[in-house]
């Protein structure tokens, strides 16, 4: 890779060069946090996959191990692709992953730890029994869409069950295998859910979330004091959707709640770029934490000359909103031990048309927190009824489109003239019986390298601008802007590759372009440390 690298990220996970995609098997184990991904050891392209191994003990700062499973045995000789831990009830890990075979069918194995002692886990054991599950005829299951297998639940009736992504034409599947002791598995008669015309589920995540309470739960929680969620990965537009919904254990169905929309068009973990990400309980401290890939926004000839491609995002903890129709997210508590050199402005009025520039924290490596109240709400624009569409509402009515209430939020990754800025910010509309909320991250004017995929993002966010404050998070990292609406009720992540407003010359500002005054109640920025990640 070349020294000069102002895309590198430096709290963001990445290895030290070539190509990630998806996290596998986070766990944590004899309190070390593993994350395991999807690795090409040869190039900063898709291929040779194994699994990259690294271990922290504070998700933040990292230390890499040699890849705990590479292509060694005729079940996987063709790649080893995602998967993910269960810890069995003796407290053991074990993983189950997706191989490809000499006839590329994707086919699950498992694998142990050569050394339960060992707290890095730094060596694993393939089954003799491998494949555990494999496409045949009779199962009619479509052979090159059958992979990425959960984490395990097991039932009070003391079996496991595992789903694995798949589809048949276009109706998108999940898959249910069940076994008595983790080695022998017999799919279900009927996936556990399934839907019409979203093409292949990839990296299923099946979880419990809490009702009421901000506390994660394990995987094998049943009961009245939980919902389920079912997150699938759509291979067709790369993006994570999630319903919630009621588990029934007894008949092995999930079924999404009234409401909740069962595609693409429904919730999403982020509107921005995310993708392939999974959950793990994190049961030294009682909370569930959802990493995912964010892939790049560059051409293939950029990343193959920086030598590498992708990132994870910053680990959130995930869990129910109050309403009980949402997830909420939010960085990980640790992060904020990077934090330094706090700046903060005064709750002040910030005019319709002015922008405020802020001075004293490292604006490409920064974490910004600032809320909003606004004064005359019935000034709003009123929405068309036809605008149902938050990310094609952002892009037709981006930063620079002047409105009433709004657009207002920050100006990151900018450069000094403004020719550069990365956008995120607040609209507020007159619905017909409320005020709705446009979140959007606005990356038309992110470089002046016009090689790069500059599309807007946007989500509607549920918070009540007439009773609530209007709160938004982002984490600059270089070349990511990864922000939480409304205490994280949306999230949208934007990979960015500006040409001039790199390291000292980035520049952070906030703007107000509606003709409406808005009011700044709070506003802290820090500069970020760097995190160690080798
Ligand atoms: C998702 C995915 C998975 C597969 C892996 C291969 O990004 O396509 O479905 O297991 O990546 O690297």
């Amino acid at each position: 890779p070349p020294a000069f690298q102002p895309y590198r990220t430096s709290y963001h996970f990445q290895p030290p060069k070539n190509w990630i995609n998806d996290p596998n098997g986070p766990m944590i184990y004899k309190g070390v946090y593993h994350l395991l991904y999807q690795y090409n050891p040869k190039g900063a392209v898709w291929g040779n996959i194994v699994w990259a191994h690294s271990t922290s003990t504070d998700l933040v700062n990292w230390t890499p191990h040699v890849p705990a499973i590479y292509p060694s045995q005729p079940s996987d000789i063709n790649g080893c692709w995602s998967g993910s831990t269960t810890i069995l009830p003796s407290g053991e890990p074990i993983i189950l992953y997706t191989g490809v075979n000499p006839q590329n069918q994707q086919v699950q194995n498992l694998a142990t730890p050569k050394n339960l002692s060992d707290p890095y886990l730094t060596e694993w054991v393939k089954s003799a029994k491998n494949p555990l599950m494999a496409p045949t005829i009779a199962n009619q299951i479509n052979a090159s869409s059958f992979r990425d297998p959960t984490t395990a639940w097991l039932g009070p009736d003391r079996i496991w069950r595992v789903l694995i992504g798949s589809k048949r034409n276009r109706r998108g599947l999940a898959i249910l295998y069940r076994s008595k002791d983790f080695v022998h598995w017999t799919k279900s008669q009927h996936p556990l859910h399934s839907a019409t015309d979203t093409g292949m589920w990839e990296c299923p995540d099946f979880f419990p979330v809490r009702i009421n309470a901000n506390i994660g739960v394990d995987t094998s929680v049943i009961g009245p004091h939980v919902k389920h969620v079912l997150k699938l990965s759509l291979d067709d537009t790369k993006h994570d959707y999630y319903t919630i919904g009621t588990y029934n254990l007894n008949k092995d169905i999930y079924v999404p709640d009234k409401g909740q929309v069962d595609s693409d068009s429904g919730l999403r973990y982020d509107y921005g770029k995310f993708y392939a990400s999974k959950t793990f309980f994190d049961s030294a401290k009682n909370r569930r934490i959802l990493w995912g890939w964010i892939n790049e926004s560059s051409s293939v000839e950029d990343d193959i000359k920086k030598g590498w491609s992708g990132v994870m995002a910053i680990p959130r903890s995930i869990w129910l909103d109050k309403s009980g129709k949402q997830l909420v997210q939010w960085p990980i508590r640790e992060l904020e031990r990077l934090r330094e050199n706090q700046v903060n402005l005064p709750n002040q009025v910030l005019k319709g048309g002015l922008a405020l520039e802020v001075s004293g924290v490292t604006s490409a490596q920064a974490d910004v927190e600032i809320s909003f109240s606004t004064i005359e709400l019935q000034n709003a624009e009123k929405l068309d009824p036809s605008w149902t569409n938050p990310q094609a509402l952002c892009s037709k009515k981006g930063a620079s489109v002047k409105g009433r209430l709004g657009p207002f939020g920050l100006l990151a990754l900018a450069s000094k003239g403004l020719q550069e800025r990365t956008a995120v910010f607040f609209r507020i509309f007159k619905g017909q019986d409320k005020y709705v909320v446009l979140m959007c991250s606005d990356q038309s004017r992110s470089s002046l390298n016009n090689g790069n995929d500059k599309t807007t993002y946007g989500a509607f966010l549920d918070v009540n601008p007439s009773s609530e404050e209007l709160s938004l998070r982002s984490l600059i990292d270089h070349s990511i802007v990864e922000s939480f609406g409304g205490e994280g009720k949306a999230c949208i992540t934007a990979r960015v590759y500006p040409t001039l407003a790199i390291q000292n010359e980035a520049h952070l500002h906030v703007f107000n372009n509606g003709t409406e005054n808005v009011q700044i109640t709070r506003f802290s920025a820090w500069s970020m440390k760097k995190a160690i990640i080798t």
